[in-house]
């Protein structure tokens, strides 16, 4: 696999290298990625984004510059689904049924850490931020208007049962990946995703809506694959510089994990959509994603 041949810290782990704890963590969990919170940031960018395509071929009323505060008010639930009145009705029966067949894609919850790094160990405490924002995550797509992370998110908080001893096993296992590239990091600002994608026939999804993109963290685990269930796809790929040209391209399966440096680097990423292998079935993923700011 190409990613032996890179030197670190692009890394393609196994959860397995964090010990036994972790390994049967990821495995004691799955089934809570079920029940987690539904992404409706995720859903109202997916409904703002096919009113922006769909209504400006028919009135500059939809133009992304002329609604920008509106559309970001309504991105972050501000203002309820009655404001969006004006803009379906201008669509036709056609785009106004597509409309209503966007359905939440990803259900998701957060956890944020500050961890202390001496030569001995690895101490994490577990905090409670107001927000999630990626002030710094940029996108390559020249067909995307808008970068919507950059807005500030409320995800909902883990529950206990994601945060417990397996989980801090593979963050320090992590964690240790970057140190020994960068031993003078004393400190990290750590958030923890927890999300469940799904995809139907009719609606394919991706963990990556914004497409090519950066994150705007120091180092990332982009996913640690917890799960897939008769999912295709979901080929996680690396870019250099130019945003094209592919350095590691790897399909993930449960246990298996990506660390990398983000922010001002030359590295860019995405993931593929996840396809029901069973097209009458629902597919599903579960992952982890870190990322890691380092608060020196
Ligand atoms: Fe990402």
């Amino acid at each position: 696999m190409l990613s032996n041949i890179l030197s670190q810290p692009i890394c393609v782990f196994h959860v397995g290298e964090f010990g036994k704890i972790a390994q049967d963590y990821l495995i004691n969990i799955k089934s809570q990625f079920f029940d987690l919170t539904p992404d409706m940031y995720l859903l109202r960018q997916k409904q703002l984004e096919f009113l922006i395509e769909n209504g400006q071929q028919k009135s500059n009323k939809t133009r992304m510059d002329d609604n920008c505060e509106f559309f970001s008010n309504y991105f972050a639930g501000d203002l309820d689904a009655s404001c969006l009145n004006h803009l379906l009705n201008e669509l036709d029966n056609k785009q106004l049924s597509a409309y209503k067949a966007i359905k939440p894609s990803r259900q998701r919850s957060i956890a944020d850490f500050k961890l202390f790094c001496t030569p001995s160990e690895i101490q994490i405490e577990r905090i409670t931020k107001s927000g999630f924002q990626q002030q710094h995550a940029l996108i390559s797509s020249a067909t995307k208007q808008r970068d919507w992370r950059i807005c500030e998110r409320h995800f909902t908080q883990a529950d206990d049962l994601f945060v417990s001893e397996g989980l801090y096993h593979i963050i320090r296992g992590v964690a240790n990946k970057i140190l020994k590239c960068n031993p003078d990091i004393m400190s990290f600002d750590l958030a923890v995703h927890f999300t469940h994608i799904t995809s139907t026939i009719d609606a394919i999804s991706s963990n990556s809506p914004e497409g090519i993109h950066q994150d705007g963290m120091d180092y990332i685990v982009s996913a640690l694959v917890v799960n897939r269930e008769n999912a295709l796809g979901s080929k996680s790929i690396i870019y250099g510089k130019d945003k094209t040209t592919p350095l590691l391209e790897t399909t993930l399966m449960p246990g298996f994990g990506i660390l990398q440096p983000d922010k001002d680097t030359d590295l860019w990423h995405c993931v593929e959509p996840i396809v029901p292998e069973n097209t009458t079935v629902t597919a599903c993923r579960s992952t982890i994603g870190f990322d890691f700011a380092i608060s020196n």
